[in-house]
């Protein structure tokens, strides 16, 4: 497999503009995609935002930051991933779009290229079974801000060849991360061990344990977490939480994965952490 040196990214939301960024920081051609031209044009706009940022805090100079910016290429018709090596694809986490969007790329991007996901939960085996290449579908995992996290967990489906596996590994290094190579299985490593911790917290919430401050603080000082499980859902949004418990729960069938009712119900409130002003704790605007 020769050296990635054209990228597509495809869904320009959160992830996806993060992931063109560090790619086009690492000197690497890259075109972002999404399906309106306002959502790109928003999306290039975040990541000059981000780049002046960096600059300001000594980071980045100002000429790096301007050779990222000019290798970053605007689509919004996904033949654009023509001439691409290496398609990373960062739509919604539907399995039925993502299956749609799988298909279409495999008709689109060159026969060698290869196609990768940042999905947090989906299958990449049943990803790759859209294609006519499933030894080049591979899971490209990063984590949120992509700027910042260090981690890319990369994960083999059942028919990822060991050319894709060393190809993405080579690659999230010239990005600056740390690739960790896993096996495809429902939530991977992270999630699987992470959410039902969190569920666990908020478990023991539910049954008056201890209030969310205290759960909390045991969590941060006596396991030297960065964050306590509960603030950390409320990062994440209490939402994505219950989806990806549902996600392990169905896929290894097992109950130590039931979702807390605790957070059914909060969810159901719209209590949805950060994002909707109010979870465990409240968010000032
Ligand atoms: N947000 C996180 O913290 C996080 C962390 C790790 C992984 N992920 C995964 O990354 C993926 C994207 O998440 P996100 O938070 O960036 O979502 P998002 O909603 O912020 O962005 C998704 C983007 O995809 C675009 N899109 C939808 N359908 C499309 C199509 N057919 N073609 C092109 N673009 C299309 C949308 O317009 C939107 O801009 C999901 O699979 C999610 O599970 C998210």
């Amino acid at each position: 497999m020769n050296r990635i040196q054209r990228v597509a990214v495809v869904g320009a939301g959160t992830m996806g503009r993060g992931i063109a960024q560090v790619v086009a920081q690492a000197g690497i051609v890259v075109t972002l995609i999404d399906r309106e031209p306002e959502l790109v044009r928003a999306s290039l706009e975040e990541i000059r935002r981000q780049l002046d940022r960096a600059v300001e805090r000594g980071r980045l100079d100002r000429e790096q930051a301007a050779v990222a910016l000019s290798l970053i290429a605007l689509d919004t018709d996904l033949q654009a991933v023509a001439d691409a090596d290496l398609v990373i694809e960062a739509v919604p986490e539907v399995v039925e779009l993502k299956q749609d969007v799988f298909r279409r790329l495999d008709q689109y991007a060159a026969p060698e290229a290869l196609l990768a996901s940042n999905t947090s939960s989906i299958s990449i085996t049943l990803l790759a079974a859209a294609t006519q290449r499933p030894g080049q579908v591979i899971g490209l995992h990063f984590f949120n801000p992509v700027p910042v996290m260090k981690l890319v967990e990369v994960v083999r489906g059942l028919r990822t060849g060991d050319q894709a596996v060393e190809a993405a590994v080579e690659f999230a290094q010239r990005l600056g991360k740390t690739p960790v190579v896993v096996n495809d299985s429902p939530g991977f490593v992270s999630n699987r061990v992470l959410v039902p911790m969190i569920n666990e917290a908020i478990y023991a919430l539910m049954e008056g344990v201890a209030p969310a401050e205290a759960i909390d603080t045991v969590l941060r000082l006596g396991a030297n977490h960065p964050m306590g499980p509960l603030e950390l859902a409320d990062l994440i949004g209490l939402d994505v939480v219950l989806h990806i418990l549902e996600v392990l729960h169905h896929d290894l069938g097992d109950p130590k994965y039931r979702p807390c009712p605790l957070l059914r119900q909060m969810v159901a409130a719209g209590k949805l952490g950060r994002k909707s002003g109010e979870g465990f704790y409240r968010y000032q605007e």
